[in-house]
């Protein structure tokens, strides 16, 4: 059996909608991403071949790993870098994973909200990105009450427990399909290659060359 500690890089994976990018853009880069997508809960898996150390971990948690230094790389959402402000390296923009942080409410209730607002100078917003939607409304000058969630986030106005969700949107479909509209764009997101700042310098040889082939399957 390998050893946990022996390896070139350590890989952070996110769970989630961008999973599946990162499988396709690792497999096109020539890597082997065979341990990875078989059906188990281990959590960290390797690349003989390769190498290399995966470990599979919340989207949320990916900037963590990577700053404590428990993963060299990483790949994360732009939306989660800023929402968790951790101390990494930003080295490629992979330009997929493409989504939006918006603004939402119920169809049919914008209007009420407003007046809501308007009338008790405050509004409840759920959210899984609590820094960004604080930011968001301390600019805007607005007092909003901020419910943190860890996901289902469309539910909150839906069950009557806040008046607007900030979260992210892709397809749309899940806003759709629980009767919500869109009213503001927060900001856009992509897929990151991030990297912890040690590593970046005492592993560069195994970086760069992985940065090259990250490079050249997305220009294919
Ligand atoms: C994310 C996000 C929305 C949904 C948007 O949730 O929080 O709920 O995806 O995608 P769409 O616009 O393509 O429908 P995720 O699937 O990560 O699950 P979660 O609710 O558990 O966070």
């Amino acid at each position: 059996m390998k050893n946990i500690n022996n390896f070139n890089l350590s890989i952070a994976i996110p769970k989630g909608y961008l999973f599946d990018e990162c499988i396709k853009l690792l497999r096109s880069s020539g890597y082997d991403v065979s341990n990875l997508l078989k059906e188990t809960r281990k959590l960290f898996t390797f690349s003989q071949k390769d190498n290399f150390r995966y470990v599979i971990v919340r989207p949320m948690d990916v900037p963590v790993y990577v700053e404590q230094g428990a993963c060299d790389i990483g790949f994360a959402g732009k939306d989660v870098l800023v929402e968790m402000e951790s101390n990494v390296l930003e080295l490629m923009d992979l330009k997929n994973g493409k989504c939006r942080v918006i603004l939402a409410t119920l169809k049919d209730c914008i209007e009420k909200v407003k007046a809501h607002y308007e009338h008790f100078g405050s509004i409840k917003v759920a959210t899984k990105y609590p820094n960004i939607a604080r930011k968001y409304f301390d600019k805007k000058g607005m007092q909003v009450e901020i419910i943190k969630l860890y996901g289902s986030i469309e539910l909150a106005p839906v069950l009557g427990m806040a008046d607007e969700i900030l979260d992210i949107t892709a397809t749309g479909n899940t806003l759709k399909e629980n009767n919500l509209v869109e009213m503001e764009t927060v900001m856009n997101s992509t897929a990151r290659l991030i990297a912890n700042m040690v590593s970046y310098r005492l592993k560069y040889k195994y970086i760069n060359s992985f940065i090259k082939n990250i490079k050249s399957a997305l220009e294919k």
